[in-house]
């Protein structure tokens, strides 16, 4: 009988030389998520959104009698002769923007219809529009803070 000459090779890296190897990968990978993670938290993931407070030029620049809207702010800086008013053009309905119409305000959407201090008087939005704080900035502008709601009917001296 012939004796089959089996070699057994042996592994280029034994096995103990193999686990050290991984076990300091693993050292790596845990040390670089730990960076990772405290990187991350520098930099909080919070939206702040858009300011609250908007400012919309001089006084001066507005006529009696005029609405002048803030597309992007969503606002209508308001001007009569009992002082200026800021109110949302944000419908109470579902949202839309509304616009200046005669006698006040009419959304494109469903047609809710509103007075000229933002009253309803048609269609299905449930409440008046919101009335923002305006106010005189320290260089001179006029300010409208969203964040503070006022009373229907609050004017800002001219
Ligand atoms: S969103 Fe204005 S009436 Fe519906």
């Amino acid at each position: 009988m012939k004796k089959k000459n089996i070699r057994m090779q042996q592994p280029e890296i034994d096995r103990r030389t193999f686990l050290s190897t991984l076990g300091w990968f693993g050292v790596a990978i845990s040390g670089a998520i730990a960076v990772m993670g405290n990187l991350l938290y520098l930099k909080p993931a919070v939206d702040y959104g858009p300011p609250s407070r908007i400012r919309v030029g001089k006084p001066e620049d507005y006529k009696e009698g005029i609405k002048e809207v803030m597309e992007n702010d969503r606002v209508v800086v308001v001007r009569e002769k009992q002082g200026f008013a800021a109110l949302s053009v944000k419908c109470t309905h579902l949202g839309c923007t509304v616009a200046v119409s005669e006698g006040g305000f009419s959304c494109p959407c469903h047609g809710s219809q509103f007075d000229n201090d933002g009253f309803v008087t048609g269609g299905p939005a449930p409440a008046p529009l919101d009335w923002y704080q305006i106010s005189l900035a320290p260089n001179g502008e006029l300010e409208v803070d969203k964040s503070v709601k006022v009373e229907a009917g609050t004017y800002l001296k001219a």
